[in-house]
């Protein structure tokens, strides 16, 4: 079975001052899904955007709007980041302390009628999630530090991949396995054969003459 691979082009690499452009641009190459890398300063050295821009692309195009928030707090901006358009909201394990709060940012995500993910950076460990897998829609395995496009890919993560993948087999979850941080065609090969289904893709799309070849190559056709 030719399994599908979902192209996540994340917009924090595209052009702050033609979005629009570019994200018609990346929908006509092939698209499937466009992620939005929230930051808050805090959680992450870096501020990016957030809910304003969210709320003004959303539902300019027809592509599956994953919300990555990068952000402490996650539980306070649920409801304004489902407001301005999001369909998936994955929050960091490591911005909630207890497991009540995880699942509660989690029941928070659902009751609102969108998919809820969860991520964790390069050095958390999978087993972390054990409690969750069997509520979540997708996991976000950070495959670099989070904070900044244009890092390298960190191999390690594979296994953690692989690992997620396999939980999923031995107990029938559902979930999706996402990737983000350092995917181009080759590292996005080897995450696509490690147990990948969305591949998240910044520095290697936006601003590229060809983004339909290079979308092509991310989903092996
Ligand atoms: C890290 C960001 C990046 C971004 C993709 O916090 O989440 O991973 O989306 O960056 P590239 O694809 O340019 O490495
Ligand atoms: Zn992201």
């Amino acid at each position: 079975m030719i399994k599908k691979i979902i192209v996540a082009p994340s917009l924090l690499a595209a052009n702050f001052a033609s979005l629009n452009e570019d994200i018609q641009r990346i929908q006509q190459a092939g698209a499937d899904w466009l992620h939005y890398d929230i930051m808050d300063g805090h959680f992450v050295p870096n501020i990016s955007f957030g809910v304003p821009i969210v709320q003004a692309v959303s539902r300019q195009h027809t592509l599956f709007n994953d919300v990555h928030l990068m952000i402490e707090h996650p539980e306070a901006y649920i409801d304004a980041f489902v407001q301005a358009g999001a369909n998936l909201i994955t929050f960091h394990i490591e911005a909630t302390q207890t497991e009540l709060q995880t699942f509660a940012v989690i029941n928070l995500i659902k009751k609102n009628g969108v998919k809820v993910g969860i991520s964790i950076k390069p050095h958390t460990d999978v087993s972390i999630l054990n409690p969750y897998l069997g509520q979540i829609d997708l996991i976000l395995v950070m495959t670099v530090e989070p904070g900044f496009g244009g890092q390298a890919f960190i191999e390690s993560t594979l296994e953690k991949v692989k690992l997620c993948k396999q939980i999923r087999t031995e107990k029938k979850y559902h979930y999706l396995i996402e990737v983000d941080g350092g995917i181009n065609d080759l590292t996005g090969k080897r995450c696509v054969d490690a147990g990948a289904d969305i591949l998240v893709a910044g520095s290697y799309l936006f601003g590229k003459n060809d983004i339909p070849t290079r979308i092509k190559k991310l989903k092996n056709e």
